[in-house]
């Protein structure tokens, strides 16, 4: 196993009805901004449970956050902090207003010019107003990360960070609250959480065995629940199921003392920055095609979780085909979500996509995966073959 650091300070409060608990989880005297999205806050009852629980708290709010959400609509909030003088960020949606809330953050009390050079430049994060979140979209683990993905609509760039000063201090988690989730964003939860599990998982062993098994119950949980939730949108123990898994997914503990990979992500932040498909559609669309490139280099974990997983028997001599079959069952599970895996599904042209992307790559001086020895050229090679 690698050596490793792990500290998660964020206290996650998990269940039906859990919302009210923002009376003792907000602080009282200092002025509150309220962040959310498009409005499905308002239209599920979300808000009104939200304002009811903060009182007589003074509450200001900020909406708009777009999915994929901009630096340009972030800043617009930064000012309103330090116009009103705000003390407490409370971030209310899915994965773009908890990471806005983070960058919104630390853009408030950042000592530079620009705080876009946090993303750009790895400018340090040196401190952050506290927020908390009341998540209503289980998929991204950015309720209980430090992790931030923000675009920026002037240069088409879509860029992440991470620092512990942006860490929520609490995050509700109640699963109601997903009840009203189009299929589309329930589908894309499933796939994005799968894909976070494999970023840390799917590389070569270095005898962490305790953890390729949390990773395998995190999958298995996303096998078994994740079909329910699609056929039955009501049901509170699979929608619970689902979201604790999401959250486990991308909390910092399967990646623990392992190797990790993250090209997936990678690539499919270009594929949304540059054609505006959603996060988790880039993901099932690179994955299946990236597994199939990197086949060699990570076979013994594809064995591994070709037989653990779906039960894929192997002998000696037919490991290829074995692997080959770990990945068709892992596109098939995508697939039968009702989630699209090739470019053409979203008429992205994939030579075009190979350029663009490849050459981003390369300006950036960028390789990838968990032996930096993906390059360019590898990943332009890749998005060929997702056409
Ligand atoms: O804006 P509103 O009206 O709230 O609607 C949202 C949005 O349109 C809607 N929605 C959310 N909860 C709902 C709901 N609709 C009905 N009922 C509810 N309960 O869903 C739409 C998508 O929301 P969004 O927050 O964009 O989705 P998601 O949670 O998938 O977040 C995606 C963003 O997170 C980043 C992605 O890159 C992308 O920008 N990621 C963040 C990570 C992190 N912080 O660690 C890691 C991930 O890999 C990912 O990169
Ligand atoms: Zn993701």
């Amino acid at each position: 196993m690698l050596n490793f650091e792990y500290c998660n300070p964020v206290k996650i409060v998990f269940g039906k009805g859990t919302i009210t608990e923002l009376d003792k989880l907000v602080p009282a005297d200092v002025s509150v901004l309220v962040l959310y999205g498009g409005g499905s806050i308002k239209k599920n009852g979300v808000y009104s449970q939200v304002i009811a629980a903060l009182g007589k708290r003074r509450v200001l709010e900020f909406s708009g956050i777009e999915p994929n959400p901009f630096c340009e609509t972030c800043m617009k909030a930064v000012e309103m902090i330090k116009q009103e003088k705000i003390g407490f960020l409370l971030a209310v949606g899915g994965g773009s207003v908890l990471d806005a809330a983070k960058f919104i953050a630390a853009a408030a009390r950042y000592d530079g010019t620009d705080p876009w050079d946090i993303l750009a430049k790895g400018a340090a994060v040196k401190s952050a107003v506290p927020l908390g979140a009341v998540l209503t979209l289980p998929a991204t683990g950015s309720e209980m990360n430090a992790n931030s993905v923000i675009s920026k609509a002037a240069s088409g760039e879509k860029l992440f960070f991470s620092s512990p000063c942006v860490y929520p201090q609490f995050s509700i988690l109640d699963p109601e609250t997903t009840f009203t989730l189009p299929a589309r964003q329930t589908i894309n939860g499933i796939v994005d959480a799968y894909v976070h599990v494999f970023e840390q998982y799917m590389t070569f062993d270095v005898n962490a065995p305790l953890q390729d098994r949390q990773a395998e119950s995190v999958l298995l949980t996303l096998i078994e629940e994740g079909p329910k939730v699609i056929q039955k949108p009501l049901d509170y123990d699979a929608r619970a199921n689902v979201m604790w898994a999401a959250t486990n997914a991308l909390n910092g503990l399967l990646g623990c003392g392992v190797p990790q990979d993250w090209a997936t992500h990678m690539i499919g932040h270009e594929l949304t920055a540059f054609y505006g498909i959603d996060h988790a559609q880039s993901l099932a669309v690179v994955l299946p095609r990236l597994l199939t490139h990197c086949k060699e280099a990570k076979k013994a974990k594809l064995l591994q979780y070709g037989e653990r997983i779906f039960g894929l028997k192997f002998t000696a001599g037919d490991e290829c085909k074995a692997a080959d079959a770990a990945i068709k069952a892992t596109e098939e599970f995508f697939n039968s979500l009702g989630m699209h895996t090739r470019l053409s599904d979203y008429k992205i042209d994939a030579n075009d996509a190979a350029v663009k992307i490849s050459r981003r790559l390369k300006e950036r001086g960028t390789m990838l995966g968990e032996r930096a020895d993906l390059s360019p050229e590898d990943v332009s090679e890749i998005l060929i073959s997702c056409v």
